[in-house]
């Protein structure tokens, strides 16, 4: 699915978050800081990792993974517009985030966007894995869609979802676009509470919650 989708992903994104999605990716992008190895977990197009670049400095360095070939390639292409003399290292590995650890220097900070629902099946597999790759201390950083917890958000949340979402979805991809894969991938993650509890039982300690739009999205962040 994510392969079909991969050179209209971004055009969506911002039409569908209402041009929100950026200052919620600064958020995430807090923990990074100049000379700090980072890996952006399911990077797709390459969102989080552009902003991460020029943040983790020239003695840092940014790794994407991702297990979709088409997202890397817009992934690659957007980094290669980059200016280069002042930007952390880049590379990029084609992996499924169910292989964690995937190198033996650990990171400082990993970071996701929009990836975890899609991982349900395997979360304990992943957070393991997320936290086996980073250094003690390093850092967590997790956005992601989450149903609003309020009865009255909750029914606006799924009615703009399942009505202009849907519709965004249709009309840029056509029927390589799963009308309601969204809500349906939201409704059936951990809910925050939930998943706040599956961090700990990882090991991670320090565990914060930022909600953005009512709950809509949800920012989860700790410490290894
Ligand atoms: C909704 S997109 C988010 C992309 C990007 N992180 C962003 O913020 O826009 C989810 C991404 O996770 C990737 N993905 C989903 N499941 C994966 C898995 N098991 N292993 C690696 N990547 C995965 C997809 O290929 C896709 O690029």
């Amino acid at each position: 699915m994510f392969d079909r989708l991969a050179e209209r992903y971004d055009l969506f994104n911002h039409l569908t978050s209402l041009g929100m999605a950026t200052g919620w990716r600064r958020e995430t992008l807090k923990p990074v800081r100049p000379g700090m190895r980072v890996l952006d977990l399911g990077c797709g197009t390459g969102d989080l990792m552009l902003e991460a670049i020029p943040l983790a400095g020239l003695e840092g360095e940014v790794v994407g993974l991702d297990f979709s070939p088409n997202m890397l390639a817009v992934a690659r292409r957007r980094v290669e517009q980059m200016e280069p003399n002042e930007y952390a290292p880049v590379r990029f590995v084609e992996d499924k985030a169910e292989n964690l650890p995937i190198e033996d220097k650990p990171y400082d900070v990993v970071v996701s966007g929009f990836v975890l629902r899609n991982l349900y099946e395997n979360i304990d597999k992943v957070l393991e894995g997320v936290f086996r790759s980073l250094k003690t201390g390093g850092q967590v950083s997790f956005l992601d869609i989450t149903e609003p917890d309020q009865k009255g958000w909750l029914l606006l949340w799924q009615t703009y979802m399942n009505t202009m979402v849907a519709l965004y979805g249709k009309l840029l991809f056509g029927k390589d676009y799963p009308a309601f894969y969204l809500t349906e991938s939201a409704r059936r993650f951990l809910k925050a509470g939930e998943f706040v509890q599956k961090l700990k039982e990882t090991g991670f300690q320090n565990i914060r919650v930022k909600s953005f739009m009512f709950g809509a999205v949800r920012l989860y962040q700790a410490k290894k």
